[in-house]
């Protein structure tokens, strides 16, 4: 659906106006069509007759007045002194008007409450507990809230109306308004894993600050892992001593001299402290994760006693599921118990998440004493043995008043009698777990892993396999539809999750976090009935803004301009396109950058070679994301980046993975499927190539399946040196030619390799030699070279 360009003089100013124009006219909201599909369709514009409120998430309810009121830099922000929750609210509420417009309002005493935005605590307002009402008249702003959390949020709601226009600056005339908000679901959750790359203190409460703008009210912090123990335990000092440094696989664990690299670190608990206490200010519970009895290899390296062999692993340097567990003796229960009551003293909320997931039973099943032990109790098996396990560290919990919560793999073997359950293989966890009357949080992992890449487009960070785009999280439903409106009442609400194997950097955190998160926040506060899309879309533009205002580094995936050359005689046909099928697109050819009244796309362009193009998504006059630029030439049309080849294998496991090296600076990122790489170039144009050059990178393979593959062959050392391989389209047979791989000192290789000729346009397949567990070896890019003429 396309619609004649408007004008650019939008944001929140003209929002405004034309709301008031739009109500004296009789016309209410009106739902905007949904986004054609992202892939094919040149962008659409949101046809929505009145813009809905610049507000994420989406409040309960709206009802738009009459008239309006003009909010200044001395607009009074007024809180009653015998009202600390109201005083509180205000002044967090003008910390925020500082961040927008660079000076904070002060917030006094009630007084004459007109002409002023006022924050008052209401004991009696028909309201949920996270629930507030906003009203914009022609005499003010009020916040009314029974408690310190409605009036926050009621606070960050009129920040968000007053930030809408991006300009920064006050008067902003709000319209006239009243909502009546309250959150869909109780638990509204992001999980960091600090586990596999730990952030500062710093960086933590940023993710908090946002996390409150998006009225999210549960951090999950994912403490304990393979990779790493993050949280010091006084009572057990190698747990940090030991359990917090690894050495990283591969170039980045080694020093210029050849020393092995210490990487890692930890938080103490003045520290933890020092974030649970900030979270609470800003009404979010943080609820710890302790591993058990998997994903604890950096616990058993610290205390070897703990686990099944004796043996003292390293804190391990791999990602995927280990195999180190730990053993089913009461001094290890005691260990736990002591780990727990600190945990305990430090976070006071109600849910203790034991993790429980992933606990490969390989060590169990080959450790006579674990099985000796199993019998005694009278257990037929490993899951039994593991909800024993659980079992009896929920029993431990409840007696300190305490809730467990676990992955839905603790229903195994059955689960304990309180547990809360977080379903993230799917939502058959969920489902399970409701309909045995258990509480649940969904997180499935296909829609809610933030770990996962936003698009496939070649300037994404590294990430986990397959694309979950931004629409993917925002069509989330978290209720199971195979349960009846009794059973649904166990769903306690939704959760996003950001494991960090591939997330190296806090900038990269911001990146795979927002705006997803955003999209998270509607689905967990928003009424389901209230799903829009496309509204999303626009209302997220202003949001995009914010966190550029913050400091966030938000990922633009879901607007920025796709480019797409094809040979085209001898020009090349030019299509542009972004994931959201939103804004309207525009561009430049002449090395200019692409502003509103820029070209706007329409249909695939004839360009000439050479050519430059420049490209942006638009709404409201205002860009949506960075510019993207692409020079259009005769190599470029012979050249593929990975992300433009195939996986050979359908269901591949293709992981964006970062080279090891340099040890500091820039790495190359790469699509590469860690089970079978190998690519698919297809239709490659060889008429009249000479050769084949690839840009190649050798990664490190630090990647686990569990025990069965651990005892498996090992890789091969003594493995030839890898060459890289060009077949045809099978994949098998003799290559049509090869060329053995150089290894230097430089991050990314070059390789020529010879081709037949004459060849004409076909499908190639591309492989290294050799073990790839030994070493992985990866295209970046490849290019076909004419012969010379
Ligand atoms: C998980 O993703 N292993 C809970």
């Amino acid at each position: 659906m396309r619609r004649a360009s408007g004008s650019n003089t939008g944001g929140f100013k003209t929002w405004a106006l034309l709301l008031l124009a739009t109500l004296a006219a009789g016309c209410g909201d009106a739902p905007g069509p949904q986004a054609a599909d992202a892939k094919q369709t040149p962008a659409v514009q949101p046809a929505t007759a009145v813009p809905a409120l610049p507000l994420i998430p989406m409040p309960a309810s709206t009802a738009r007045g009459e008239g309006g009121f003009p909010v200044r830099a001395d607009t009074p922000v007024i809180a009653a002194a015998n009202d600390p929750a109201a005083r509180q609210a205000a002044q967090q509420f003008a910390r925020l008007l500082e961040e927008s417009f660079g000076a904070a309002p002060r917030v006094s005493d009630a007084g004459d409450a007109g002409h002023a935005i006022a924050f008052i605590t209401d004991p009696q307002l028909k309201a949920s507990a996270e629930g507030y009402v906003l009203e914009v008249s022609s005499d003010g702003v009020r916040i009314r809230a029974r408690g310190a959390a409605g009036l926050f949020y009621g606070g960050v709601s009129l920040w968000q109306l007053l930030s809408a226009d991006g300009e920064n600056q006050l008067p902003v005339t709000l319209p006239a308004v009243r909502i009546d908000d309250a959150p869909r679901f109780a638990w509204r959750g992001f999980m960091l894993d600090s586990a596999r790359h730990l952030q500062s203190v710093g960086e933590i409460k940023r993710l908090l600050d946002q996390m409150a703008r998006h009225k999210l009210n549960v951090f999950h912090w994912h403490l304990t892992d393979d990779q790493g123990w993050r949280l010091e335990i006084k009572r057990y000092p190698k747990l940090t001593q030991v359990g917090a440094w690894r050495v990283p696989a591969g170039k980045a664990g080694r020093d210029s001299v050849g020393k092995p690299v210490r990487y890692g670190g930890f938080y103490t608990q003045a520290q933890a402290r020092e974030i649970v206490e900030y979270a609470r200010q800003l009404h979010i519970t943080v609820v710890p994760e302790i591993e058990l009895p998997g994903h604890a290899q950096a616990a058993i390296a610290s205390y070897p006693e703990l686990g099944v062999t004796g043996k003292a692993p390293p804190v391990s340097p791999d990602w995927g599921v280990h195999t180190w567990l730990f053993n089913v003796e009461d001094p290890t229960f005691t260990f736990l118990e002591n780990v727990l009551n600190e945990v305990m003293a430090v976070f006071p909320g109600q849910y203790i998440h034991i993790g429980g997931d992933e606990a490969d039973k390989y060590q169990w099943q080959h450790s006579p004493q674990v099985q000796a032990r199993r019998k005694a109790l009278g257990l037929a098996d490993d899951m039994q043995l593991q909800s024993w396990f659980i079992k009896r560290i929920e029993k431990f919990l409840v007696a300190h008043e305490r809730r467990l919560i676990g992955w839905d793999e603790i229903l195994e073997g059955g689960l304990p009698p309180e547990a809360t359950v977080m379903s993230w293989r799917g939502t058959k966890g969920a489902v399970e777990a409701a309909r045995q009357g258990h509480d649940v949080v969904l997180t499935p992992s296909d829609v809610t892993y933030l770990n996962r890449m936003q698009s496939e487009e070649v300037d994404e960070p590294p990430a986990h396999d397959y694309p979950t785009p931004l629409k993917a999280v925002y069509d989330f439903e978290p209720v199971p539809p195979e349960l009846d409106a009794e059973q649904a009442k166990h769903v306690m609400g939704t959760q996003a999750n950001l494991w960090t194997e591939h997330v190296r950097t806090e900038a990269r955190v911001e990146h795979m976090a927002f705006p997803r998160l955003s999209a998270l926040a509607e689905v967990a506060w928003s009424p389901k009935a209230s799903r829009d899309w496309n509204g999303f879309l626009q209302r997220l533009a202003p949001q995009m803004r914010r966190f550029a205002r913050a400091g966030i580094r938000a990922a633009d995936s879901a607007f920025a301009v796709r480019i797409d050359a094809q040979p085209q005689g001898d020009g090349a046909k030019v299509a542009l396109a972004n994931q959201a099928g939103f804004g309207e697109l525009r561009y430049t050819t002449d090395g200019t950058e692409p502003n509103a009244r820029s070209a706007r796309y329409a249909q695939p362009l004839q360009l000439k070679l050479p050519a430059t193009l420049a490209g942006n998504a638009f709404l409201d006059g205002k860009p949506l994301a960075r510019t993207r630029n692409q020079r259009i030439d005769a190599a470029l049309l012979r050249s593929r980046d990975a992300e433009q080849l195939a996986p050979c294998r359908k269901q591949g496991y293709v992981l964006r993975v970062e080279d090891d090296e340099p040890l500091q600076g820039e790495r190359a990122v790469v699509p590469v499927d860690i089970a079978g790489p190998c690519w698919l170039w297809k239709q490659a144009p060889l008429e009249g190539a000479a050769s084949l050059r690839a840009e190649i990178v050798d990664l490190p393979y630090n990647f686990q399946f569990g025990g069965e593959s651990a005892a498996a062959a090992p890789p091969n050392q003594a493995n030839a040196p890898a060459a890289l391989q060009v077949f045809g389209n099978t994949c098998e047979g003799r290559p049509l030619a090869s060329a053995k791989v150089a290894q230097t000192d430089a991050a990314t290789e070059q390789l020529e390799i010879a081709l037949p000729s004459p060849m004409a346009t076909r499908d190639l397949c591309l492989k290294f030699s050799g073990d790839y567990r030994h070493t992985l070896w990866a295209i970046d890019r490849v290019e076909l070279v004419p012969a010379a003429r």
